[in-house]
């Protein structure tokens, strides 16, 4: 199952979405902190932090953070394991891991979160922090995150996802869609950034509902799988390997 379909004017097939995702990516590292702390009015620290205590990470495990990126969320997970445990990070888009090495002694990765480059039954712990949308296939990601964890391993996905009602999804566009775009570059000075979080509310507006993630990770054979949502937008999946 693909996350959303084609957008528009982005690229042509799905063969195309993945060096477009990379090269949006690619522009926008640089930026994407400081968006990140202004965008979000500097809640996403302590939203991860609580999002990967909640989903059971504990200090001994060994994790793994998925399209890691800059190290938002992998710098969650260094603090929870404080010293006990190990963690490392993997994503495709190798300016993003060169912003993530700044700040975090961890290993980072290039990989897909498609075809893992890990061995079977390896960590403890899995999360994906706001990239689900841009993977080429949920089926087979949610069959890589369950073949890499071990029995009881515990996932954590956090998403943005399209509001069910009618005043927050109105507002919701008014901010990500309308607002956002313009104050990166405002913040920025760069177009690329502007294009990144254009991308961003459109893939939101067009991936499959909740209840289709949900399915595809227990059909993965994943079991416990649960859904929450905070102001009707910020969504976490979390599930335990069979
Ligand atoms: C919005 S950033 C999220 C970064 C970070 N996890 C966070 O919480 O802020 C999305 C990341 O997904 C990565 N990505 C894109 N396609 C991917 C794929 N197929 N598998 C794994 N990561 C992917 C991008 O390179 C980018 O770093």
């Amino acid at each position: 199952m693909i996350p959303h379909k084609t957008i528009p004017g982005r690229y042509a097939d799905e063969a195309g979405k993945r060096e477009f995702v990379r090269e949006v990516f690619t522009a926008g590292a640089p930026h994407y902190d400081r968006i990140g702390r202004i965008g979000f009015f500097g809640t996403g620290h302590f939203h991860r932090k609580r999002a990967v205590e909640k989903a059971g990470l504990k200090p001994g495990m060994n994790a793994l953070d998925v399209a890691c990126g800059t190290g938002a969320v992998t710098r969650a997970i260094v603090e929870v394991l404080a010293g006990k445990g190990q963690v490392c990070g993997v994503d495709p888009t190798e300016s993003m891991l060169a912003e993530a090495r700044k700040t975090l002694a961890v290993p980072f990765h290039v990989g897909y979160a498609e075809a893992l480059p890990f061995p079977n039954r390896n960590f403890d712990f899995l999360s994906m922090g706001y990239a689900l949308r841009h993977v080429a296939d949920l089926d087979r990601t949610f069959a890589e995150y369950h073949r890499v964890l071990r029995p009881e391993g515990r996932l954590l996905i956090l998403e943005i996802s399209r509001p069910r009602t009618r005043t927050a999804l109105v507002l919701s566009r008014l901010y990500f869609r309308d607002l956002l775009p313009t104050l990166s570059w405002l913040i920025t000075g760069s177009r690329e950034a502007r294009q990144m979080m254009t991308y961003y509310w459109e893939t939101i507006d067009a991936c499959v509902p909740p209840p289709a993630i949900l399915a595809a990770i227990g059909n993965a054979g994943f079991r416990d799988v649960r859904h929450t949502t905070e102001l009707g937008i910020f969504s976490a999946y979390t599930a335990r390997r069979a």
